[in-house]
């Protein structure tokens, strides 16, 4: 440095004998000998004399280059102006002032740059702690740029440092980059990434060499740990509601989105908000719900299936029929509209004993209301009644403490038992007179208790229903009362029956014991003893012929006997009797056979013809008895009379 000024010394000392010999003509210019230009920028040369009233001017390169300016002269200053200035300013200008024969020179030397941005931070991706990232410091358009150093911190500590030494082939803008790659960790949240870039100019203070830019460090965590929480259940009643909460960790903290999953495994977006609660939920929303963490570089997921349950009606008890004691009876229990049945469990139970219990293991295919149901076959016995038939339905659910999911339906049981032990009394007998009252009564046991049917089987064996009460009455009985009289014992188990015939009899009375022709005969006569009786059938009559060593019973026909050839043994005494339960009647006669001189069979045409006629006359009789009898009947029949009647 001090050779320099000595040498600067010498110049002037020089120049200024020059001025002081031609009068002090002097050349100034400003900068004064180097001007630092940046390319675009707009750069002023001046160039001023004294010591000359009016000089004049001229401007060239030391190569003689064009200038690339313009030149304004004006008095005693001349301006070389460079608008824009470019890589052809890159010279060294001579101001040339002449003043008469005087001429003076002076050189400026212009050197030229280019900085003019400051550096640019680019990362290679967003910041995620643990994964690897590339920043990269770009500073645009320098030059000369191999006097370039760019500077890459992080925070206080310099990750990287770079002189750009290579060789300057060509004039031209360049732009250099430098690039780092690190892994970023929690502790670099906030720090300020730093570049710096510095352009090594000598001996140039008055323009910026250094520029820089600052990035705070944004650090991101990728969404995880992402959590649901459901309250009360993720097993819900149909209409019941549940509030979801999700939570998810992350730098920045992650958004919450919840969606539901369609059937065809797109998401269905309900919500961005963390808490999701749902209302008045139907068996239709069961289904997976997911809720994610999204922040900028990245989603955490996570799934929870929601089963609305559908199980809204107790359970239904069926019989096959009503329970009889003995006979099989299906139960069957229906448990209607449930949802979902893969977990639920029927159980019938008699009293405390459990009959059957089934569990529904099927796999869901769909999401439907099911009706289930669960069958058994028992046989009820009398010990039942009073126990009850429980059908009880649970849904398991585990996690589901607050309210264990049981509907239950009773029937008390009831066992009926078929009417048996039928039987009939008959007062005052199955055999009564005709005329007499009669009380048929019959009784049946069974459960409930069996009602009581009295009927009368018609001669094609059909019944003709007669009363409903236990007794039955029949109030002056008369002949055709007689007959099968059934009663029957029913209820809802069955019926039961028995018969009992009545027999309505009538006394014997009005009997008459004849012997035609007389009582008295001769041998060989033919006699005909006859025995009627007006109220009933001869075949009650019984005719015989006392003897001392016993009665001999004669064989009548229609209560006649015919002594035909009557012997002297035929005498005696002749007894007609007609005799029931309920009276009888006895009559005598005593026949009288004289013997003839004359032995001989003997026939008299006569007595033919009064046999003739009274056979036809006996019959009569008959009709007579009989309408004698229909005309009683249809008056009033007394029993009082009946019983003068008798003998
Ligand atoms: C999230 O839910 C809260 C409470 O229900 C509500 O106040 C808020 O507006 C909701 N935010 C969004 C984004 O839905
Ligand atoms: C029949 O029953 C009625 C009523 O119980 C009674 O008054 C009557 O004496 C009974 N008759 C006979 C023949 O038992
Ligand atoms: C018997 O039944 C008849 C109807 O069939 C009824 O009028 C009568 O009162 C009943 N008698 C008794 C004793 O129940």
């Amino acid at each position: 440095m001090p050779g320099k000024m000595v040498l600067f010394f010498g110049v002037s000392t020089l120049l200024w004998m020059m001025i002081a010999a031609s009068q002090a003509f002097k050349i100034e210019t400003f900068p004064e000998s180097r001007s630092l230009a940046q390319i675009g920028d707009s750069v002023s040369l001046t160039c001023t004399t004294t010591g000359c009233a009016s000089p004049t001017f001229s401007w060239r390169t030391q190569i003689d280059s064009p200038l690339n300016g313009k030149v304004r002269s004006e008095g005693t200053t001349s301006t070389l102006t460079m608008d824009p200035v470019s890589f052809e300013n890159e010279h060294s200008y001579l101001c040339t002032a002449t003043c008469e024969s005087k001429k003076l020179e002076k050189g400026i030397q212009v050197e030229i740059y280019s900085f003019p941005k400051d550096p640019e931070i680019h990362l290679s991706g967003p910041l995620e702690v643990g994964e690897p990232i590339t920043v990269k410091c770009l500073v645009p358009d320098v030059y000369p740029f191999d006097r370039l150093e760019v500077d890459l911190l992080k925070g206080d500590y310099l990750m990287k440092k770079q002189d750009f030494l290579e060789d300057m082939d060509r004039k031209s803008l360049e732009t250099k980059s430098l690039e780092v790659t690190f892994i970023p960790v929690i502790e670099d949240i906030g720090k300020l990434l730093v570049c710096r870039a510095k352009l090594h100019i000598d001996e140039i203070d008055s323009e910026p060499k250094e520029r820089e830019t600052t990035k705070e460090l944004q650090v991101y965590i990728s969404p995880k740990n992402t959590v649901i929480s459901v309250n009360p259940s993720t097993r819900l009643q149909e209409g019941g509601s549940v509030t979801m909460t999700c939570s998810s960790e992350g730098l920045p903290v992650p958004e919450i989105f919840w969606s539901k999953k369609q059937d065809n495994g797109n998401l269905q977006r309900l919500s961005g908000n963390a808490t999701l609660t749902l209302i008045a939920m139907r068996m239709e929303d069961s289904g997976i719900y997911v809720c994610e963490g999204v922040n900028q570089i990245g989603k955490s997921r996570k799934e929870v299936e929601l089963i609305v349950q559908a199980f809204p009606r107790d359970p239904e008890i069926e019989l096959s029929g009503p329970p009889v004691n003995g006979r099989p009876v299906t139960v069957s229990c229906k448990v209607p509209n449930v949802y979902p049945f893969d977990r639920l469990e029927i159980e019938l139970l008699k009293g405390e004993t459990m009959m059957k219990n089934k569990e529904f293991l099927e796999e869901e295919d769909k999401k439907s209301l099911e009706t289930k149901s669960l069958e058994m076959t028992f046989i009820p016995t009398m010990e039942d009644t009073g126990k009850v038939l429980v059908c009880q339905a649970k849904l398991h659910i585990d996690e589901m403490e607050f309210e264990p999911k049981q509907r239950q339906s009773t029937q008390p049981l009831f066992v009926n038992v078929a009417p048996r032990d039928i039987a009939v009394w008959v007062s005052p007998s199955s055999i009564v007179e005709e005329g007499r009252s009669v009380n048929m009564t019959c009784s049946s046991y069974g459960l409930p208790a069996p009602k009581i049917l009295w009927s009368r089987q018609l001669k094609n064996g059909d019944l003709q229903p007669l009363s409903e009460n236990t007794t039955l009455a029949l109030i002056s009985t008369k002949l055709e009362d007689s007959g099968i009289y059934v009663c029957e014992g029913i209820n809802l188990a069955g019926k039961s029956r028995k018969e009992v015939e009545l027999v309505i009899q009538v006394a014997p009375k009005d009997i008459q014991l004849t012997a035609f022709p007389s009582k008295s005969v001769k041998e060989g006569d033919t006699v005909i003893i006859s025995c009627t009786c007006g109220n009933v059938p001869e075949t009650w009559i019984i005719l015989k012929k006392k003897a001392e060593t016993g009665d001999t019973v004669l064989k009548s026909i229609d209560g006649a006997y015919t002594i035909r050839k009557a012997q002297l043994e035929d005498a005696g005494v002749y007894e007609c009797e007609s005799k029931n339960e309920v009276g009888s009647q006895l009559r005598s006669i005593t026949l009288d056979v004289k013997g003839r001189e004359n032995s001989k069979d003997y026939f008299s045409p006569e007595l033919l013809v009064l046999y003739c006629a009274s056979s036809l006359i006996i019959p009569a009789i008959g009709m007579i008895i009989y309408f004698a009898r229909k005309a009683n009947m249809k008056g009033s029949y007394s029993l009082v009379e009946a019983q003068k009647s008798k003998v």
